[in-house]
């Protein structure tokens, strides 16, 4: 008997040196510096420890669940950095860490900012809050997330405040040291000297550090994504146009606001109710105003007959009001936001109590999303860093991860009933990639928002620049079509009480984009399940496609006693184009542009309107009209459409397909499709399409082969549309 028990003791002890062995830990060198022991958790993705890591972390609040088999089937790189040169130190309780830089090394990513894209030269105090106008990491997704074009990306998994110097400081004993010139003399004399190193600064006594590889910066993005559960696949109807009313309307001016989009034959798939559906808002009470909704069940069902959903606006405060209050507030923390307790969400007791009022007062009558608003900061109208929470998270760490919390636990209970749904959100961080939510905020800079939009896809969030108001008829066609060109087309008029038939003059071009967007449907579905399947961001950067030139060039600043005294250079940014799915490039364009330059990447590329050539890898410039936003496809490409139609298909619709193809040479698509409204296809419910143009004796010709026909709603007698006219086959 005490031979077993000795024998079970040992079976124990070898266990834990196991277990202790696959753990990443870290080592003190003579110099005092960690050595970071890297152990690769799957291929690409190498994990280390430095120091103690807490609790509390970013990707533990959001339980990421990595895509094995997709992550898989990447390619599979060698660990990308040098290893001595990646630096750890525990000082003052905090984590001092230090990444190498080569001099051609660009970086991408860190946090959603809106004016710039390279992040090398830049300093960031990334920190969940309202984007306040600068880049200086106070936003509404601060992912200490980067990606380098050496193809590598780099996390820091901490849910603190953390200092990212992305290339700014300059060490004694640097093993790259700037060149020294004479300000006074040396026309070479630069304001910012050469640096060879990213610090970070992690306030808190230990970390996870991820590394993540690949063969391009698109790869790392992919594979960062697919660690992240992939991205989110929203219902059909998320796709379409979303109008959110203003505050104070009751049931029956939403209902006639439906009745006008139906007389002005607009687009519509839900309504967003924004504040003056709860009996009380700011704090909130989640419950029904009687006055304004006296039945909000035969309210819902009579939009949901006409193919209506509706969106509640909330932010997550507990107003003493509301009959959760009592039970909830000993689950809150310390202070409170707009007079209301906040839930401590890392506790299960309290998601339970929410999930039973949610449950009861909104899902199970017919509530298909949430907006949750003010969880970003605005510091004011947040708890302060000194609030305490019941779990023992601290205020910091809660202001880091409460976006994410919230969007987790909304995201569940949709999940339970097996129906998709797609909300807004004003914060995210690391982790949230296949949650439901698309960011949105108060800012409305037009050209600032294309710029965060294209940021989005660095670092696995989805952003909205939504449309509220304008200042002239062409402002608001020009940002009506930016807005359909992005993951949600939502019109915000909370405030404004616009429609978008607010400029009469504008009316049908405002329509003809937004019907151009639900033709797109089966183009842009595709793209978001290619971000769920592939990682692939349904709507990115030019610096992730392939062949794009990516160098940044450094325009040298004007010397300037007042604003500019040291001469500071700034990079040329690529800020207002990007991809959208494979083959096309979008070009907002701005109030007063009249023309714009464009830059193509590698290959021939095709007016997505007529189909003529319009260049190859090379700088174009357009004088679109105000009526189009320039839209352009690469040669072979090809984009499958629907008609054009006022709300998304219902499930089992079958529809005609147009499929377009443009260029003269072959290409192929593989178009997604399923249910669109459940998460059916987890079981093998979903469709593969390989649309195929083959160019034989240069004749074009289309094929289609389906892997699973009983879920492709598409009719298989495709309308095949060859583009380019020059092309010898039609
Ligand atoms: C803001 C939000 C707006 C609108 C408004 C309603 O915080 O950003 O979009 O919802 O609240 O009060």
């Amino acid at each position: 008997m005490i031979r077993k028990q000795t024998s079970k003791l040992w079976y124990y002890f070898l266990l834990l040196l196991i277990v202790m062995a696959c753990q990443p830990s870290s080592e003190i060198t003579q110099n005092g510096s960690e050595r970071l022991q890297w152990v690769e958790i799957h291929p690409g993705v190498w994990k280390a420890s430095a120091g103690q890591p807490q609790d509390i972390t970013l990707l533990k609040a959001a339980e990421i669940q990595p895509d094995l088999p997709a992550i898989e089937k990447l390619s599979s790189p060698g660990f990308p950095l040098e290893r001595s040169k990646i630096n750890a130190r525990i000082i003052d309780g905090k984590v001092y860490l230090r990444f190498p830089l080569e001099r051609e090394e660009e970086l991408f990513g860190l946090g959603l900012q809106y004016k710039s894209h390279h992040q090398r030269g830049r300093i960031y105090n990334l920190r969940a809050d309202h984007y306040g106008g600068r880049d200086d990491g106070r936003t509404h997704a601060p992912v200490p997330f980067y990606v380098s074009t050496r193809g590598y990306g780099v996390l820091i998994d901490a849910a603190r405040y953390i200092t990212v110097y992305a290339g700014t400081g300059v060490r004694v004993n640097a093993d790259h040291p700037p060149t020294l010139y004479d300000r006074n003399t040396d026309k070479e004399w630069a304001a910012q000297p050469y640096s060879d190193a990213v610090e970070i600064l992690v306030p808190a006594d230990g970390t996870d550090i991820y590394i993540f590889g690949g063969r391009s910066m698109l790869e790392v993005v992919q594979r960062y994504n697919l660690f992240n559960g992939g991205g989110v696949l929203p219902p059909k109807w998320g796709l379409g146009f979303t109008q959110r009313v203003p505050t104070l309307f009751s049931a029956s001016d939403i209902e006639q606001e439906v009745r006008d989009f139906e007389a002005h034959n607009f687009p519509l798939d839900f309504v967003g109710v924004e504040p003056g559906w709860h009996s009380m808002a700011y704090p909130c009470t989640f419950q029904w105003d009687k006055k304004r909704f006296p039945d909000p069940e035969r309210f819902l069902n009579g939009l949901l007959e006409k193919g209506v959903r509706v969106n509640l606006w909330l932010n997550p405060y507990v107003s003493p009001a509301s009959s959760l209050y009592p039970e909830i507030k000993p689950l809150s923390g310390s202070h409170t936001v707009w007079n209301g307790v906040v839930p401590d969400l890392t506790l299960i007791e309290a998601r339970s109590l929410l999930r039973k009022h949610f449950i009861d007062h909104h899902l199970s009558i017919g509530v298909s999303g949430y907006k949750i608003d003010e969880v970003d900061g605005f510091d004011q109208w947040l708890w302060p860093d000194v609030a305490t929470f019941p779990s023992g998270t601290t205020g910091e760490e809660m202001r880091q991860i409460y976006g994410t919390l919230v969007q987790k636990t909304t995201a569940e209970w949709y999940k339970e009933k097996n129906q998709r749904t797609y909300g807004l959100v004003r914060a995210a961080n690391a982790g949230t990639n296949s949650l439901p939510y698309v960011i949105y905020n108060d800012y409305y800079s037009h050209k600032d928002f294309v710029t965060a939009l294209i940021n989005s896809s660095f670092i696995g969030v989805l952003w909205t620049p939504e449309v509220r108001a304008s200042n002239s008829s062409e402002e608001w066609l020009r940002r009506m079509q930016s807005v359909c060109f992005s993951p949600m087309a939502m019109l915000n008029a909370w405030a404004d009480g616009t429609r978008p038939w607010s400029f009469i003059e504008v009316e049908d071009e405002v329509r003809e984009v937004a019907r151009l967007r639900m033709q797109l449907l089966p183009y842009i579905y595709t793209a978001f399940a290619r971000y769920k399947y592939e990682g692939i961001p349904p709507f990115r950067a030019m610096q992730l496609v392939e062949g794009f030139s990516t160098r940044a060039e450094q325009v040298k600043g004007q010397l300037d006693g007042t604003t500019n005294p040291y001469g500071t250079a700034t990079s040329k940014e690529i800020r207002y184009q990007y991809m959208m799915g494979e083959a096309m490039l979008v070009t907002p364009m701005f109030t007063g542009e009249r023309s714009r330059q464009i830059i193509l990447p590698k290959g021939r590329w095709y007016d997505f309107y007529t189909g003529e050539l319009v260049g190859e890898e090379e700088i174009i410039t357009v004088t679109p009209g105000l009526d189009k936003i320039p839209l352009f496809v690469k040669e072979g490409g090809i984009i499958p459409m629907i008609a054009a139609r006022n709300q998304m298909p219902k499930p089992g619709e079958i529809l005609p397909l147009e499929v377009r193809h443009y260029g003269e040479i072959a290409g192929e698509f593989r178009l997604y499709d399923d249910d669109g409204t459940t998460f059916d296809y987890e079981l093998g419910n979903r469709s593969w399409t390989a649309l195929k143009v083959e160019n034989a004796d240069n004749q074009l010709k289309g094929s289609l082969q389906t892997d699973k026909a009983d879920f492709f709603n598409y009719k298989k007698e495709v309308h095949w549309k060859f583009m380019t006219k020059s092309s010898s086959a039609h």
